[in-house]
């Protein structure tokens, strides 16, 4: 569903941060990127959802090559971000966020989508017209993962979505990740909790400087992401 081959990219021109990145998810797998901070996480994330141009190499998402396309080309081309840090627009109600996010990738938001994205994340519904920045951290997340929902997406790109969560917290995401992954749509998780991507994903990539080091996957997967995590 979501490939990249070759990926090279950065932030600024003629500095690049990737080196040659190979991936490649299922529609309804979940693929782990674990390292550390600097690793360059963010970076392929962002370049992956075309926040940051491609330098060299392709990302595909079915057979439609969107390297050369912008973030709103591949929003449409049904990739969407939950990115680092959520982003969502604070001052804007739960409910504008959703239309906001829909109306970006060119999705007429039914009431019928509202319903199945609020009955997936009931805190949506239930503070449907708070300001989105008096949401506590988790509640905000889900709404960064709501907004990605609404743009009926094929895959999904998420960098660290765990990030300044409670463990219950993580543990909601967790399972609304594996509920998301079922019904079909891929996930690309930027992860550095171990228990999240345990919990989530059925492939790890190992990051480091730009680089995969190392991609296992099932109870090597779990042996990987203990070792990344604990230094092991
Ligand atoms: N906005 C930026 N401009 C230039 N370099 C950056 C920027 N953000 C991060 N970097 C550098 O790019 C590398 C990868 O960082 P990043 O993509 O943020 O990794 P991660 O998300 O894994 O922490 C690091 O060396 C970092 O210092
Ligand atoms: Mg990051």
């Amino acid at each position: 569903m979501l490939r990249a081959a070759n990926l090279h990219a950065g932030y600024r021109r003629g500095v690049p941060v990737l080196h040659g990145i190979d991936l490649d998810v299922a529609a309804g797998g979940a693929l782990g990127v674990i390292g550390r901070n600097g690793a360059g996480k963010t970076c392929l994330a962002q370049t992956l959802t075309g926040a940051l141009p491609v330098m060299d190499g392709s990302v595909l998402i079915g057979d439609d090559d969107v390297s050369g396309k912008d973030s709103r080309a591949r929003v449409r081309a049904r990739l969407s971000h939950v990115p680092e840090g959520r982003m969502i627009f604070g001052d804007l109600t739960v409910r504008e966020n959703l239309e906001v996010a829909a109306f970006g990738a060119g999705v007429k938001l039914t009431a019928e989508q509202l319903h199945d994205v609020e009955e997936r994340f009931p805190i949506l519904a239930r503070k449907a017209g708070d300001r989105a920045g008096s949401l506590s951290g988790g509640e905000q997340q889900w709404l960064a993962i709501g907004r990605a929902l609404v743009q009926q997406p094929r895959v999904i790109v998420l960098d660290e979505p765990s990030l300044g969560l409670s463990p219950v917290a993580i543990d909601g995401v967790a399972e609304a990740l594996t509920g998301i992954r079922e019904t079909g749509v891929a996930l690309i998780l930027m992860e550095q909790n171990p228990y999240l991507l345990k919990a989530v994903c059925d492939e790890v990539l190992l990051l480091d400087q730009g680089r995969v080091t190392r991609s296992l996957d099932g109870e090597a997967g779990e042996q990987l992401v203990a070792e990344a995590y604990f230094g092991g």
